[in-house]
């Protein structure tokens, strides 16, 4: 009787289990060198070209990295209202459209402590599915899997901390990114 309701012993949980990896694997990737803060805005605004509405974008990097300057970058290619700041007072700031576009919510996830399920609770004042979320997060805070999902990694290169070039690996997961065109953006 115990088998058959551990985890290990059913089909169910290692079709889940299954699926699980899949979603592990990113669907496209590509990786480049920015040499400085204006590079990290430019491929914001080539990132920007492939967001839709729903979008999901998580930034991974330590403290300094240039996850909020990549925003910015974002921000200014969707064409949103409001500047891009760091989100440090507040867990979400909503930057309306100011044409046609999605609007940007810009997350810091370090004060999202259930998870982007928490999303749907702050009352926030605009549809979710209808805008484009970027999420800061810390570094190891990756845990989070929505299906479908931008992922970018921000690195300084090793060595010198005031080198300015940081090594980027953009990881789409899910069906969405698949055939999304990322590697473009990675020019
Ligand atoms: N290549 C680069 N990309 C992004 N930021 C850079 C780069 N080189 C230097 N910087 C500087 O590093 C800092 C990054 O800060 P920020 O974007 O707020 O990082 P984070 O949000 O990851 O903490 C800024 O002061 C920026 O000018
Ligand atoms: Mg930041």
């Amino acid at each position: 009787m115990e088998a058959q309701h551990s985890p290990e012993a059913s089909p169910q949980a290692g079709a889940q289990a299954e699926t699980a990896a899949a979603r592990s694997r990113p669907t496209a990737g590509s990786r480049l060198t920015v040499e400085s803060p204006e590079g990290m805005r430019d491929l914001g605004r080539r990132l920007a070209k492939l967001l839709r509405p729903g979008d999901l974008v998580m930034l991974t990097g330590e403290l300094g990295a240039g996850k909020t300057t990549l925003t910015r970058g974002l921000g200014e290619g969707l064409g949103v209202r409001g500047a891009v700041t760091s989100p440090t007072f507040v867990i979400a700031r909503v930057h309306p459209p100011l044409g046609d576009g999605p609007a940007l919510v810009h997350v810091d996830a370090y004060r999202l402590g259930g998870g982007l399920d928490e999303m749907e609770d702050l009352d926030l004042d605009v549809s979710l599915p209808e805008s484009v979320v970027v999420v800061e997060w810390g570094d190891g805070k990756v845990e989070d899997l929505s299906e479908d999902r931008l992922h970018v990694l921000i690195h300084r290169m090793a060595g010198e901390t005031d080198d300015d070039r940081r090594e980027i690996a953009l990881n789409g997961y899910g069906e969405r990114w698949r055939a999304a065109g990322l590697e473009s953006a990675a020019v």
